[in-house]
Formats: C-alpha cells, structure tokens, sequence
C-alpha cells in the first residue's frame, strides 16, 4: 500500500470534520443534483459497478436494482454515513475505506466506475482517474458528475480567487480542469454534457486498452 501524502492526509481530515454536517450543508443544492444523479445512474452498463468516493451515500438511492456494487471514500467518518444509509435504505453494498489514488483492486474488475462531485478533492485527480482506468474492464465504462473551472475568463478569475477559501472550510476545489484530466488520463471521451452555467458537467468516457 502506498504511503499516504501531506495533501491526502489533509484533504481526508477536512472531509472527516464535515462529514457530520455534510448533508445539511448540501441540503439546498441536493435539491438540484437530484435529477443529475438520476440520470448518470440510467446510463450505468454491465453488472459490477464501483463508485468512488460514496461520500455520506447521496446515490445509493438511485443504485439499480440488479447490479453488484461497491463503494469507497478515503473519509472513514464520511463512509460511515454511507454505511448508516445503506442500512437504513436496505441497500447491499460493499463499502471499503479506500483511496482512489491507491485502489487495492485487480485490474480490469469493474463494467462500470461512477464518481459524482469527487474529482474536485482528489489531490491527485489525473493520478486517481489512472487507476479507474486500471481496475475499469476493457471497453467498460467511466460516468462523472463534476463541477468545474468556468470557461468565461471573468468567472475563472474569481473561482481562482476564491478556491483556496472554499477548500480550506469545505474540501472541495472549484478550479478544477476535470475534463482535461480526464484525456490525461488516458480515458477516451464519449460524451460532456453541460448541465448548467458551463460549470455542471455530466462526464461520459470509455477505457481503451
Ligand atoms: C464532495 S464529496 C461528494 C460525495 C458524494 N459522491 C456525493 O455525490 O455527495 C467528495 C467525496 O470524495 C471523497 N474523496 C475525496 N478524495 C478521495 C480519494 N482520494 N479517495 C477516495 N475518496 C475521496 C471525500 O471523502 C468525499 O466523501
């Protein structure tokens, strides 16, 4: 196992002090991600599924019924949300504290790997999506919901501004490029749908290998 550095280290404790209060601080905008996260999960192939990055379980609602899913978060407190609601839902799904950076799975497991709003914490997101790439079956496929860095100059500036306060109280960058993280990655673009303000983007790749 690869040893943790400084940036996860920190970014994993930013996201086991908000975990208690994750939903409550999201509450307004769930509202919105609600259809968002209804259609990434109707466009999910094959059968074993893995979602990174399972937060306090905001999707399990929407998991098909006839898939075999694993989760993983890198926050033990964050994953021991998920946990509850997957209880609480009846919901089976192995959930294992994990870093995408580092995934302790074999090569080529999964049809298909879902992530919703986690590229934006992931200190080394190209680093992450590699291994996504790695443990994703030949010609399986990737689906991302991710805000990013605005393609309008003025409202990149202040993102820019403003990223280093919103992830010190809150985890998440807001100047993150996903898209083109994704191509670094290796991963072949299908489709980028913008859901809303350019910022809002439904992310639809295939592995290639
Ligand atoms: C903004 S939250 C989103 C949670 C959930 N996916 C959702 O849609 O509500 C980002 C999540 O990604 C997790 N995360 C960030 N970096 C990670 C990493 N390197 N490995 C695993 N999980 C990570 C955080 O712990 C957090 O639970």
């Amino acid at each position: 196992m690869m040893m943790e550095n400084k940036a996860t280290q920190l970014a994993r404790r930013r996201y086991n002090r908000i975990a208690p209060v994750y939903d409550l601080m999201e509450v307004l905008m769930e509202r919105r991600h609600q259809s968002w996260r209804k259609l990434l999960w109707s466009k999910v192939e094959g059968k074993k599924i893995l979602e990174v990055g399972v937060g306090t379980g905001k999707n399990i609602t929407f998991y098909p019924g006839n898939i075999e899913i694993t989760a993983i978060d890198f926050s033990e407190k964050m994953l021991g949300r998920a946990r509850e609601k997957a209880k609480r839902l009846e919901t089976r799904v192995d959930l294992q504290q994990m870093d995408v950076q580092d995934l302790r799975f074999d090569d080529n497991t999964f049809d298909t790997v879902v992530a919703t709003f986690v590229f934006c914490s992931v200190p080394d997101p190209v680093k992450g999506l590699t291994e996504i790439m790695r443990v994703c079956k030949p010609g399986g496929k990737v689906l991302l919901l991710e805000h990013v860095l605005s393609a309008n100059g003025i409202l990149a500036f202040f993102m820019n501004l403003a990223n280093p306060l919103v992830a010190g109280l809150m985890g998440p960058n807001i100047n993150r490029k996903t898209v083109e993280n994704v191509v670094k990655s290796g991963l072949t673009i299908e489709k980028v749908t913008d859901l809303s303000v350019g910022i809002f983007k439904l992310i639809e790749a295939r592995v290639q290998k």
